[in-house]
């Protein structure tokens, strides 16, 4: 997407190599309008797949599964990274190895909004080594539901998730994948 792709070459920045700050416009402070495109873009691609609910993480996620959500017309569930005392045992719930953070997390779904008539869309904000969309993936699938795809905005391509989930035969959408990267603010697009 090349609007895209301009936000990210005119305000992202490569903080250390393999690392992107893109704080001004999609984690952070958000930009709607761009926002709105994304979501019209995720729409185009999987308008067909009678997608009955969005499912992303907290916190970034959110948002943007929000926005897109409006074009689908369909509710958004987001999984949870702390356990909350009013889900109970009542919950799906996947492991999350964090190359990023360096550590490793455990998210959570209610079992009361998924089920096996849903056909889910993922949605997040980055994809890099594709533990996110994998745990996701893993949730919706223990509750039956059939998953028609994942859409994230930036995918960093050099990490390999993206691949590694195509393969597997994910119908993968990234709307900006960066081949390479560093810190003297050279970013190259696949
Ligand atoms: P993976 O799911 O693809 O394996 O990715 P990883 O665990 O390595 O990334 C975890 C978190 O780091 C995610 O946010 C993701 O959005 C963020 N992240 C990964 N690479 C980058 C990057 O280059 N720049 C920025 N700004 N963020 C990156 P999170 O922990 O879920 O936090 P939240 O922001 O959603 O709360």
């Amino acid at each position: 997407m090349q609007l895209l792709k301009d936000y990210i070459l005119k305000n992202g920045r490569v903080v250390t190599d393999g690392l992107l700050k893109v704080d001004g416009f999609l984690n952070h402070q958000i930009d709607i309008g761009l926002f709105q495109n994304i979501g019209r873009e995720f729409y185009n691609h999987f308008k067909n797949d009678n997608i009955t609910k969005i499912l992303t993480i907290e916190a970034s996620g959110i948002g943007i599964a929000c926005i897109t959500a409006q074009y689908f017309d369909v509710p958004v569930l987001f999984a949870k990274k702390n356990s909350v005392k009013t889900q109970g045992e009542n919950v799906y719930t996947a492991d999350i190895a964090s190359f990023t953070h360096g550590k490793n997390y455990s998210i959570r779904v209610s079992k009361d909004y998924l089920s096996p008539s849903d056909r889910i869309l993922i949605i997040d904000d980055f994809l890099a080594n594709g533990e996110a969309i994998q745990g996701l993936v893993n949730i919706a699938k223990q509750a039956g539901a059939t998953v028609a795809g994942a859409a994230v905005v930036i995918e960093k391509g050099f990490q390999g998730g993206g691949d590694k989930l195509r393969a597997e035969g994910l119908n993968l959408l990234s709307l900006a994948i960066i081949e390479s990267m560093d810190t003297s603010g050279k970013i190259t697009f696949r």
